[in-house]
């Protein structure tokens, strides 16, 4: 084999509050997301805010929330999320036009309060149901495979209101019974679930719904996860045993700055540090190391009885990730688990992200020597600012050169490394709004939506040069990889 296996699946990637919109449609409740305003590179995104004295305010997007501050909506304020770009109305077409491209599979999140619009209720909100019915069924009309995530990074805004988002064992109740309701509804239509986005880079109100920022907090609330994703694993085995079970996991390899032991050792401490949320859902435990990381962070973790052995018994089925850059580290570096040094030897994106694709076949090859689990590349791409011709054409060269020399790193991973990956689903396929900075003109799609950053435009699709570029990928296999 030289090439890509018989039924890879190739496909794109979405979340819900960066692309469906339809935030106040279909009685579709309050999202985390929906009080985070639009940022630059410059400007960090902020949630907006009431604080405790009735006055307004706003906090950084990942800052602990002001005591006695809540969330709050202002008319005056422009929400990315609220309309993201429209896929709640344009969800034929975009279907249509991933179809054309010969899509095998679409990887798109549910938005959790379209279904419990509080979290908590008795009943599922049909009408929710109704609107992810009817993408599904368009999907499987396609052939095309449907992969759920089913939480990215995302909760309805009364669970963090009420109960701290995940902080509060209570969420757990909630998620598992949010995911049983998907899983009664589709199975037999959904093989391939995603019990969570990023579980390893998450973090801010917005995303895992906690007032407080601190690490204690923190590493509580990715505890409460790791139970709810093995509890809804059970079930789903249960309710669907064909069925296959991920996590994602946003890994960027970590090479370390210079040969010096220290900075090497450095290196590979921060790697492990990210990898920490792969062993603990991969492997079923938590690993030794975890002493010395939560020794120095100072987390005292509070576990319930039955909580190690149901993440032992019910593990991931296989493991995927995002993969967008490297990083380095040295023997003084200070960053967090999604940061890093620079690295000379590396172009960077506008928007600073160096980009290496070998690191790419480091991480595919570094998790299947860890695990020995299937691998999916479930997130890559090229965030760029995107002319419009005169002609309504949109020549983005720059992007398949970067997804070309990606794809030809997997491949190698695949046909020399034997390392066994089943899919590739590129980031943004249609495009949607930054998760980072709120920005539209950091786009990564093969389809171009008409919208700035404030919103505005006629969010008309039209086609860029990459469409018919991944068009020929997928028709070939893979193989032909030109550009
Ligand atoms: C991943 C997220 O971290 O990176 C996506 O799962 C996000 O939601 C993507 O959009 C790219 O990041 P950004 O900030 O360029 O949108």
């Amino acid at each position: 084999m030289t090439s890509y296996p018989e039924g890879f699946l190739w496909g794109g990637a979405t979340a819900d509050f960066q692309y469906e919109g339809g935030f106040n449609e279909g009685g579709r409740g309050l999202l985390s997301h929906d009080f985070e305003t639009a940022g630059s590179a410059e400007k960090t995104r902020q949630i907006s805010l009431k604080l405790k004295d009735g006055s307004r305010g706003t906090v950084d997007y990942r800052a602990s929330l002001p005591d006695g501050a809540e969330a709050c909506l202002y008319d005056d304020i422009y929400y990315p999320s609220h309309q993201g770009t429209d896929f709640y109305h344009h969800w034929q077409e975009d279907i249509k036009l991933m179809a054309e491209m010969g899509f095998k599979t679409y990887r798109f999140s549910i938005c959790w309060s379209r279904i419990y619009p509080n979290g908590d209720e008795v009943k599922p909100n049909e009408e929710g149901l109704q609107f992810y019915d009817k993408v599904i069924d368009e999907l499987l009309k396609y052939k095309i495979e449907p992969l759920i995530t089913i939480c990215h990074d995302e909760l309805p805004y009364h669970l963090c209101k009420e109960y701290d988002g995940w902080s509060s064992r209570y969420v757990i109740d909630c998620y598992v019974k949010y995911a049983q309701t998907l899983f009664e509804r589709y199975k037999g239509k959904v093989k391939y679930w995603l019990t969570f986005n990023e579980i390893n880079a998450v973090g801010g109100y917005a995303q895992i719904g906690t007032h407080k920022q601190d690490h204690q907090t923190h590493y509580q609330a990715v505890h409460h996860m790791f139970v709810a994703s093995s509890r809804a694993i059970k079930i789903g085995h249960e309710l669907m045993p064909n069925a296959m079970f991920g996590t994602m996991f946003a890994l960027s390899e970590i090479y370390p700055a210079t040969c010096d032991p220290e900075d090497i050792f450095a290196a590979y401490c921060k790697r492990r540090e990210s990898l920490f949320f792969a062993d603990v859902m991969a492997r079923g435990e938590y690993p030794n190391y975890t002493h010395e990381i939560f020794t120095r962070k100072n987390v005292q973790l509070h576990k319930e009885p039955g909580d190690d052995e149901l993440i032992k018994l019910y593990p991931l089925d296989f493991v995927s990730f995002s993969y967008y850059r490297s990083t380095t580290a040295n023997k003084n570096s200070d960053f967090d688990i999604m940061g890093g040094d620079v690295n000379p030897y590396c172009e960077l994106t506008k928007w600073g992200w160096p980009v290496d694709p070998l690191g790419l076949r480091f991480c595919l090859n570094r998790l299947y020597d860890r695990y020995q689990k299937p691998l999916f590349v479930i997130e890559n791409g090229l965030g760029a600012l995107d002319e419009v011709e005169a002609d309504g054409s949109i020549h983005d060269t720059y992007r398949i050169e970067y997804l070309a020399k990606h794809l030809q790193q997997i491949r190698d991973a695949i046909t020399i490394d034997k390392v066994d990956c089943f899919g590739y689903t590129m980031w943004g396929n249609t495009d949607l709004v930054s998760l980072g900075t709120g920005e539209m003109k950091k786009r990564y799609g093969f389809v171009y939506v008409d919208m700035d950053d404030q919103g505005n435009g006629t969010l008309k699709r039209s086609k860029k040069d990459s469409f018919d570029w991944y068009k020929k990928v997928i028709a070939t296999n893979g193989s032909d990889l030109d550009y």
